[in-house]
């Protein structure tokens, strides 16, 4: 997308994007190839998709429809940001997941990993709650992750450090809606 067509998009509000860093084309090829990757990976047992909200909710919609098999799909709130730009490290759950995890692969779905710490506690708590095996999918990785303890299994794309938005990704709950990954002034 052009400069020119960044500034007319009317879901900017005028406002104008860095640079787009991912087109909508280059997603939706990308979380395709990340359907049928996770397809592959599974075997046989009941997979449950967990999706960390708000940031995942675009990205877990396309994926599903892209991973060929039986699932289930729930949802994780958890908060650590706030209106900042960097994590805080405090994380709290604000809505818990009603399914049973006992016995079922997990996949946790997320939009972007950047220190890491978010997924820490999270991975920390849902594997008390014994799942069959616990995998973490992120659309974007930043790889500056050095607190993260659990590996990234499947990543979307290896982002550039700068404070990204769009396709589910905010800042300060703006330009979760723009169907392109952004890069913010
Ligand atoms: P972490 O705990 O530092 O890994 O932060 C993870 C969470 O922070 C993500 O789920 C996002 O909600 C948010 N976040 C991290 N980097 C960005 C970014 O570049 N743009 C928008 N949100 C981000
Ligand atoms: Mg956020």
């Amino acid at each position: 997308m052009s400069e020119l067509t960044q500034k007319a998009d009317p879901r900017l509000d005028g406002r104008a994007v860095r640079r787009i860093v991912y087109d909508a084309a280059a997603i939706q090829a990308r979380v395709e190839g990340l359907g049928a990757e996770i397809t592959a990976a599974y075997p046989e047992g009941e997979l449950l998709v967990l999706g960390l909200l708000k940031g995942s909710f675009i990205f877990l919609s396309d994926l599903v429809r892209h991973i060929s098999r039986p699932l289930q799909v729930d949802f994780l709130v958890a908060s650590s940001y706030g209106d900042a730009m960097e994590s805080s490290g405090v994380v709290r759950l604000l809505y818990d997941p009603e399914t049973e995890l006992e016995g079922k692969h997990i996949l946790l779905v997320e939009d972007i990993v950047d220190s890491g710490r978010t997924l820490n506690r999270l991975i920390d708590l849902l594997s008390e709650r014994r799942p069959q095996s616990l995998e973490i999918c992120a659309l974007l990785h930043k790889h500056i992750a050095t607190e993260l303890h659990h590996p990234t299994r499947f990543v979307g794309f290896d982002a550039p450090h700068e404070f990204l938005v769009g396709y589910g990704l905010d800042h300060a709950e703006n330009f979760r809606h723009l169907p392109y990954v952004a890069s913010l002034e």
